[in-house]
């Protein structure tokens, strides 16, 4: 088989633990890492800019076609290059962040970022690791590996917060609040009627509420390992 097709595809909700996970595996085997939340994000810094409103999905439809969305390696996480431009610091405020979120129930933007997603993992001379929300059961139904992280919502509003409190913007939000966001964000991504947030059927799900990061790490390796010796 060719390299491309090492895909090792990750999903589950929001501070499940997800980006973690990812960047070392992706460290780990010598994979992309592609994080196709951070594509949302961007589309959503772009309407919000131009003023279109985040329910018009003609609109936004019509934004994706003279857009461009470029993810580059970078220290952990990935460069987000919008038209060119590098907007990685722009995307993890709250407000980009629930704006993410409304942006991708849309069809017309899902379809656009499957396709774009799926040309950059068969392009990956190496193979990818690739994190999301439907990337095994849309993206790359196909996928080498499939792993679908989960958390309680307390413990992954408990994760965020303890992310964000060290930035003075942060320490203003409590963690119930953040919490709060999580819970209504999921609720988004689950119930939406295009690819909802759910397990694919031969996800291997990792619950990691009552895990160390290290043990979640392991177990991610092992199985990574595991499914890269069969390609
Ligand atoms: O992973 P993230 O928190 O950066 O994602 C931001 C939002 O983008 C998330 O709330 C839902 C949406 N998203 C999606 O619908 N499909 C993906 N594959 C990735 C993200």
């Amino acid at each position: 088989p060719s390299p491309s097709s090492r895909i090792i595809a990750i999903d589950g909700p929001a501070g499940a633990g997800k980006s973690t996970v990812a960047a070392h595996l992706a460290r780990h085997f010598g994979l992309l890492n592609l994080e196709t939340g951070a594509m949302y994000r961007a589309l959503a810094l772009k309407a919000t800019e131009r003023g279109i409103p985040l329910d018009d999905p003609a609109a936004l439809t019509a934004l994706t076609a003279e857009t461009t969305i470029a993810l580059t390696p970078g220290d952990g996480a990935n460069r987000v290059l919008l038209d060119g431009r590098d907007v990685t610091a722009l995307l993890r405020t709250p407000e980009i962040t629930a704006a993410a979120s409304r942006v991708s129930v849309h069809p017309g933007v899902r379809h656009w970022m499957v396709a774009a997603q799926r040309s950059m993992g068969q392009t990956a001379p190496t193979g990818v690791v690739m994190e999301g929300r439907d990337v095994g059961t849309v993206v790359f139904p196909d996928a080498t590996l499939k792993l679908f992280l989960d958390a309680s919502v307390e413990a992954r509003g408990d994760r965020r917060f303890l992310q964000t409190g060290v930035t003075p913007a942060a320490q203003a939000e409590d963690r119930d609040s953040i919490t709060r966001d999580i819970a209504a964000r999921d609720e988004r991504d689950r119930t939406r009627e295009v690819s909802p947030l759910r397990p694919a059927d031969d996800a291997v799900r990792i619950d990691t509420t009552a895990m160390t990061l290290d043990e979640v790490l392991d177990r991610a390796t092992a199985l990574v390992e595991a499914a890269l010796q069969n390609t």
